[in-house]
């Protein structure tokens, strides 16, 4: 006979290349739909990060610091294969836009194909940050545009140093 299981476990995965406040609107209603979520920062991108894995998760974990039954890792590998490590029932992504969708809805076919007991849960991000993304954030930092109100303090921080202090 299995033990069932008492805790409800979710991981929301991502570059986090860096972390906004789409990405934190997600991770706090995540944190309200299960008992623990672990924040995955992959290490394996195909594009040049502006931060590496050291500092995406160091930003993640100050973002997150408030939410108590969050933890902030990284991985490698298959994302069902991490989810299954930490006994997770569920992938969490936000779905914005329609040009999320055939991405994300690739990305959840081939995870069930993989892993049938992993399922993936789509939220919705508040409107607030339906168009706002990670490399637009580092596009309009980098030339010297405001992005305070889009992401957290710490990450605007770290961004200004990164982008020399322009803003
Ligand atoms: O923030 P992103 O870039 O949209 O996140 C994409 C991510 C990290 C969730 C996705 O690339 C991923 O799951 N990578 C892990 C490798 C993997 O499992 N690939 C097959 C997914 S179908």
């Amino acid at each position: 006979m299995t033990t069932p299981r008492t805790e409800r476990i979710a991981v929301c995965p991502g570059s986090f290349d860096p972390i906004t406040e789409g990405h934190m609107d997600v991770i706090r209603r995540a944190s309200q739909m299960f008992e623990r979520v672990f924040v995955a920062v992959t290490g394996d991108l195909d594009k040049e990060p502006m931060f590496s894995v050291a500092e995406r998760v160091a930003m993640a974990r100050e973002a997150c610091q408030d939410l108590s039954n969050v933890a902030v890792d990284s991985f490698s590998g298959l994302v069902v294969e991490y989810a299954k490590r930490q006994g997770a029932v569920a992938l969490i992504k936000g779905l914005r836009a329609v040009s999320d969708f055939e991405r994300e809805m690739q990305m959840a076919w081939m995870n069930r194909q993989l892993a049938p007991e992993v399922y993936t849960v789509f939220l919705v991000p508040h409107p607030d940050y339906a168009f706002l993304s990670s490399s637009l954030v580092k596009e309009v930092a980098s030339l010297g545009g405001e992005v305070s109100q889009f992401v957290p303090a710490t990450v605007f921080k770290r961004l200004q140093d990164k982008v020399g202090g322009s803003q």
